[in-house]
């Protein structure tokens, strides 16, 4: 293998996978998201090259893997989350395959799950949601934007990915479809990070309550979002383990 797509987990360190950190610590050219943790970028070797995505073309990138892995270089991809959970890991592989160029591809623990999970919301809590909705808040071509009515129907569990800068309109769409203005609702600003924020409210109020969190931040709506009233309190075990 001489390209690793590396998911690097939501932003806490510790949630990358054993597999993600073992090609990590023998790579030779790391490239990195701009939000992943910098204690991750510290457990590449000291030589290892490493180059920062910000600012680059997806274009760019690719050559950059194809480049690195034609010279012999172990290459690792680091990526926010999963590598194929809205990251363009899939351009990515294209990429490599198309190249000819041996890759592999291994999974990170989503901001689909996790993020959630740090806000104390099982997203699929039984007999709360049997479904769940998982969309982009925005899309770089109009075609594929999402369709909140369609969207307001679904039943179970909605969440948004980068949704943050558009929150007052997603939410507005989904109120004019009919979904209801008191269904519990939260965003999860740098979920799993030390400056973790979350703001829990009604769908209807929820835009104006959140509109100056931080990016990162996911979007859930949903009954399983009031379970987190229970289950995001400061308990004293978990205190006890930090
Ligand atoms: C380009 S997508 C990448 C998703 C990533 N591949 C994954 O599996 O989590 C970036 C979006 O993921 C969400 N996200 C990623 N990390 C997050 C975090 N730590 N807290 C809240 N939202 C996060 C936000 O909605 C952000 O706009």
């Amino acid at each position: 293998v001489n390209v690793g797509l590396v998911g690097a987990g939501p932003g806490d360190p510790g949630l990358i996978t054993v597999r993600g950190l073992e090609l990590l610590r023998a790579c030779d050219v790391l490239v990195h998201d701009r939000l992943v943790a910098p204690e991750l970028l510290d457990e590449a070797p000291p030589h290892a090259v490493r180059v920062s995505r910000e600012g680059l073309s997806q274009e760019s990138v690719n050559d950059l893997l194809v480049d690195y892995a034609r010279l012999r270089q172990r290459v690792v991809r680091l990526k926010g989350g999963d590598p194929f959970l809205f990251g363009r890991g899939g351009e990515e592989a294209l990429a490599l395959a198309r190249a000819g160029i041996p890759f592999e591809v291994v999974p990170g623990v989503s901001a689909l799950t996790a993020v959630p999970a740090a806000a104390g919301i099982p997203i699929t809590h039984r007999r709360l949601a049997a479904q769940i909705t998982v969309v982009a808040g925005r899309t770089e071509h109009a075609d594929f934007d999402a369709d909140w009515h369609a969207i307001a129907d679904q039943p179970g569990t909605l969440v948004v990915f980068m949704g943050l800068a558009r929150l007052g309109e997603i939410t507005a769409a989904l109120l004019e479809a009919g979904k209801d203005p008191d269904t519990p609702a939260a965003v999860i600003a740098r979920g799993t990070r030390p400056d973790q924020h979350v703001v829990r409210a009604p769908l209807r109020s929820i835009a104006q309550r959140a509109e100056r969190l931080p990016p990162p931040a996911l979007l859930v709506v949903g009954h399983v979002v009031s379970l987190s009233e229970i289950l995001d309190a400061p308990r004293p075990a978990a205190a006890a383990h930090r």
